[in-house]
């Protein structure tokens, strides 16, 4: 089924959307980026019991703020899913785990290849083996990542690409992929693993550029400073607005043909990097760009010009990337703009409250 026309994707999602009401889902990760994002639309919902684990890791995207117009209606654990007693108690009777708890810096990962072990390897066969043993026909929804694919051989790369990661992230990435799908073949735990490509938009981590380049991008061109571009800037990568990839989430989780399946996730056209700082400058009148030499720690595991084939996820499931890049910066440039006090400091609402965060927020 491949659907292009806006008045069937609606109904698709509204069918999906239907299938969350009166269930129990719990999100992973859910104080980060992503998670915080797809609580707010789960909770938009309705008639959808929404909890988070999160253990506010320092120098990830975790931050009290992310949910703060909704905290009246999670249930939110402060806690290390990688602790068994933990996330023991917490996924029996779980209709739905969506599982984004993890290290995203590919940078972070060389530098601690220790700590992103623990989290992207440990933490995930702690989650699976809790789900093996209290809760196995679960449902389960994994984020990895396309630099699973490493330097690519073909472009746009599709699901059939040679795995061959460059740097420790992505093997461990694929790893916890493999957790997944393996406890899928044995286990019977309903598990679907999405690879996603480069997603932004509101509630990312923007005080350090260690998480992608585009929040960092983001961030410059509101400080009115110079976007630095490495090399020229050439590198030509696909972007999706969050909302998308949350649609992609629900979607997976609400589908039993995704089960035991993995999928891409990408942008409608790729885009080089130098176009995206451009559009940031020219939508926030501030900015300049300046070209500086590759670092050599990020030359090491830099995949080049990488941009995915979503074709698999838009015929089994109908998922397709509906916000232009235009638009998509836009509401994150205005979302900033509005709450930049926020995220502009380390943790800027992680210190302070983390010791009051607790059930019922
Ligand atoms: N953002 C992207 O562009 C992107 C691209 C590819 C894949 N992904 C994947 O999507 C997922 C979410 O990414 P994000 O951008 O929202 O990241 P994020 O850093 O904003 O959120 C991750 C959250 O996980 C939490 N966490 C980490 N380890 C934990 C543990 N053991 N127990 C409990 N909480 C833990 C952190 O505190 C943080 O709040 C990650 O798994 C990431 O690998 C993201």
């Amino acid at each position: 089924m491949i659907v292009n026309c806006p008045q069937i994707l609606s109904m698709v999602m509204s069918k999906t959307y239907n299938e969350y009401k009166g269930r129990s889902v719990l999100i992973t990760g859910g104080l980060g980026f992503i998670g915080s994002n797809l609580a707010r639309a789960l909770i938009k919902l309705g008639d959808v019991e929404v909890s988070i684990i999160d253990s506010l890791m320092p120098g990830q995207g975790g931050n009290l703020f992310n949910v703060d117009d909704i905290k009246g209606r999670i249930t939110l654990h402060k806690a290390d899913m990688g602790v068994d007693w933990v996330i023991n108690h917490l996924v029996g009777g779980v209709d739905y785990i969506f599982n984004l708890a993890g290290n995203v810096s590919h940078l972070d990962s060389m530098l601690y290849p220790q700590g992103d072990l623990e989290q992207n390897c440990a933490a995930q066969l702690t989650l699976l083996q809790a789900c093996r043993n209290f809760n196995p026909h679960v449902k389960i929804v994994f984020t990895s990542t396309r630099q699973v694919y490493g330097k690519p051989v073909y472009l746009p790369v599709d699901e059939q690409h040679r795995v061959a990661p460059l740097d420790i992230n992505g093997i461990h990435k694929l790893a916890a992929e493999n957790y997944h799908l393996l406890y899928h073949r044995l286990y019977g735990i309903r598990a679907v693993c999405l690879r996603l490509t480069n997603t932004y938009g509101p509630r990312q981590l923007l005080c350090h550029n260690r998480q992608g380049f585009l929040p960092w991008f983001v961030r410059q061109a509101l400080a009115g400073d110079e976007i630095e571009l490495f090399g020229e800037g050439r590198q030509r990568r696909d972007l999706n607005y969050v909302d998308d990839v949350v649609e992609a989430l629900l979607l997976a989780g609400a589908s039993e043909v995704a089960e035991g399946e993995i999928f891409n996730l990408g942008g409608e056209a790729p885009v080089s990097l130098s176009e995206v700082a451009q559009e940031l400058i020219s939508l926030t009148g501030r900015g300049a760009v300046r070209c500086v030499p590759f670092p050599p720690e990020r030359q090491l595991i830099d995949i080049g010009n990488c941009y995915s084939n979503y074709r698999k996820i838009e015929a089994m499931l109908g998922w397709r990337p509906r916000t232009s890049l235009r638009t998509g910066l836009a509401l994150t440039v205005e979302f900033y703009e509005r709450n930049r006090a926020h995220y502009w400091e380390p943790n800027a609402n992680t210190l302070s409250e983390s010791r009051t965060a607790a059930r019922g927020g």
